[in-house]
């Protein structure tokens, strides 16, 4: 067998609008992993660590202003930049649980409705990522996400531009994502993605798994 199908960890993304848990719930899920004593971590993107990451940082939070087309490309060269650590870990037997991936990446850019910047455009500079092995998509009305608190200061969290967002992941979503109703209870989410996902792990553990690509 070639080295793709031996034992990996699984690559596990949440997607879906802000405020619909997508960190809590990823925190969670590690933890729960980690005590059960698989070998995990949590990843978010976009990664405001790196030098790239800090300029969408500064795009997000209002200190620069960047084209839609440039920061889309930043976005999909962040998730780039991390694809040879994410392939590392993976074939290292380490579960990634990753909060947003290049759906987001998609769904925000698309939501803007500028000239040239549809769906295919802006799924073209991640295609040769490597593809989860499950989407969890919290899913969440922007009516159900205010009467949460609201949305908070970045750039994108204003509920008229979440609604484009939200109609976005619906038109992209295939029969493979796992579409989880985000108005339950906290603890029911995760019971509900801990199975899930727990399954994920072991298949991916049992080997015979290869990385997919996007977007396949
Ligand atoms: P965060 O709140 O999960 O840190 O994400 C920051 C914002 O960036 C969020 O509004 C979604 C948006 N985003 C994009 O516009 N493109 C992307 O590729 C990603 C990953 C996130
Ligand atoms: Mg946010």
């Amino acid at each position: 067998a070639s080295t793709q199908h031996q034992p990996r960890g699984a690559f596990i993304v949440f997607e879906g609008a802000d405020r619909a848990g997508k960190s809590t719930q990823c925190q969670m899920l590690v933890e729960h992993l980690q005590a059960a004593g698989v070998a995990a971590e949590l990843w978010r993107f976009p990664d405001r660590t790196t030098a790239i990451g800090k300029m969408i940082n500064s795009y997000l939070t209002s200190q620069a202003e960047i084209d839609d087309a440039a920061v889309h490309l930043l976005f999909s060269a962040n998730r780039w930049e991390k694809r040879e650590e994410l392939l590392r870990k993976l074939r290292a037997g380490t579960t990634l649980v990753v909060d947003r991936y290049a759906y987001s990446g998609v769904a925000f850019t698309a939501a803007k409705g500028a000239p040239g910047l549809d769906r295919a455009w802006c799924m073209a500079p991640d295609a040769g990522l490597p593809a989860p092995d499950a989407i969890f998509f919290l899913n969440l009305t922007v009516e159900q996400a205010a009467a949460r608190g609201g949305y908070g200061e970045e750039r994108y969290e204003k509920a008229d531009f979440q609604r484009k967002v939200l109609e976005q992941f619906q038109g992209m979503r295939d029969s493979s994502w796992r579409v989880i109703d985000a108005s339950q209870s906290i603890e029911d989410i995760q019971q509900q993605l801990r199975e899930q996902a727990g399954a994920v792990v072991a298949r991916c553990q049992r080997g015979g798994e290869p990385i997919k690509q996007l977007w396949g």
